[in-house]
């Protein structure tokens, strides 16, 4: 996939299940790889994980959507998801980009749409975690406002750095691309 196809962020759906799913394992398994474990949390998610997030008032769960087929992408086709459990301090999580589509700004626009998801709830701040030697998911966090905290431990012992942005950094940085269709 040499450019980036226009891609829509839109709100999951029920139907979306079975290929965020799918997406979402294959984006995993490098992460599975680098810790040694074929076990990691994301990993041990279903369909009806997936269904259960989608449908919960309390989580919104975007996924990015080509919109134009072409030799970059079939319409249509889901490249990428990531999700908010809303609160005062609001959880990001499970942010995936298919495989062959990352790299193009696709997880940038994703949290862009679920930072503005939080500003509109008021939330303090956001948090997630991700794997403690994730460099490059650490340095892709950190760009868009996430700071590193503290360590803690999944329950098979994989380090995981949590990180926390700031209601006040709120805002998509410059290279988040045009706003979402959500927000
Ligand atoms: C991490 C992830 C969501 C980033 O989404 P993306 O669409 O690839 O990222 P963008 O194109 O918006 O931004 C690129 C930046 O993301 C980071 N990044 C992390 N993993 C990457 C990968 N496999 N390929 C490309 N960039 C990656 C880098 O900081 C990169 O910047 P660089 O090119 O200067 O190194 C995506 O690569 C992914 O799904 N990875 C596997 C699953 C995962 O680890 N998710 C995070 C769990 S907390």
């Amino acid at each position: 996939m040499p450019s980036r196809p226009d891609v829509r962020v839109r709100t999951a759906i029920a139907a979306d299940a079975g290929e965020l799913l799918t997406v979402q394992l294959a984006a995993f398994v490098s992460e599975a790889q680098q810790y040694g474990d074929p076990l990691i949390l994301p990993l041990r998610d279903d369909v009806g994980a997936v269904r259960s997030a989608v449908a919960d008032p309390a989580c919104t769960v975007l996924v990015a959507e080509v919109v134009v087929g072409g030799p970059d992408g079939r319409a249509g086709r889901l490249l990428g998801s990531a999700r908010l459990h809303r609160g005062d301090v609001g959880q990001v999580g499970r942010v995936v980009v298919a495989p062959d589509a990352q790299g193009l700004g696709v997880g940038s626009l994703l949290l862009g749409a679920l930072h503005r998801v939080a500003a509109r709830d008021g939330a303090l701040a956001t948090e997630l975690f991700t794997g403690a030697d994730s460099a490059r998911n650490i340095a892709f966090y950190a760009r868009h406002g996430y700071v590193a905290t503290h360590l803690i431990a999944d329950d098979r012992g994989v380090r995981l750095q949590v990180m926390r942005r700031a209601a006040d950094a709120f805002g998509s940085p410059p290279h988040a691309g045009p706003p979402a269709d959500v927000g």
